[in-house]
């Protein structure tokens, strides 16, 4: 199950998104905005990443003007792991060694067409674990506030 979110900026790309998640039979739940009239991107992120934050979504996917602002929204709320991708590779890396739970996307610079592939990639990228796991539990510390550097 997939969180969805976007602004008026992102409105058009998660469109495409979700009839690519209707054409493939993938249930989500549809966080707003619903349409291209102005809005803040923050409000969406915090559904979003609230929502993947507490589990009730395995990953969420955010599209505001360039997936910026969105992402850095998401990104402040503990456990999310949220990715602005432009290209396939991004998309596929950011889940085999960042193991990212939100995938972010621009309207103004990303098609459609990409915005599908980038999804696709995403959905269907395994976590690769491994030296991983340990990057990540620093990020954790990071955000726990319990990290240290020599
Ligand atoms: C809205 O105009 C725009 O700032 C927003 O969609 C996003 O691109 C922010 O990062």
């Amino acid at each position: 199950m997939i969180a969805l979110g976007c602004d008026h900026g992102g409105y058009n790309l998660i469109c495409a998104v979700k009839k690519y998640l209707d054409e493939k039979g993938i249930e989500y739940k549809d966080f707003g905005t619903y349409s291209t009239e102005s809005v803040d991107y923050p409000v969406y992120a915090y559904k979003v990443a609230t929502a993947v934050a507490n589990r009730e979504f395995e990953f969420g996917i955010l599209c505001c003007g360039t997936g910026i602002g969105i992402s850095i929204a998401a990104n402040k709320v503990n456990g999310i792991r949220a990715a602005v991708v432009n290209n396939e590779f991004g998309a596929e890396m950011t889940r085999r060694h960042n193991h990212s739970n939100i995938l972010c996307m621009g309207g103004r610079v990303t098609s459609e067409e990409d915005a599908v592939k980038f999804t696709d990639i995403f959905l269907n990228t395994p976590e690769e674990g491994g030296r991983h796991d340990c990057r990540l539990a620093m990020v954790d510390e990071i955000e726990n506030g319990t990290f240290e550097v020599e």
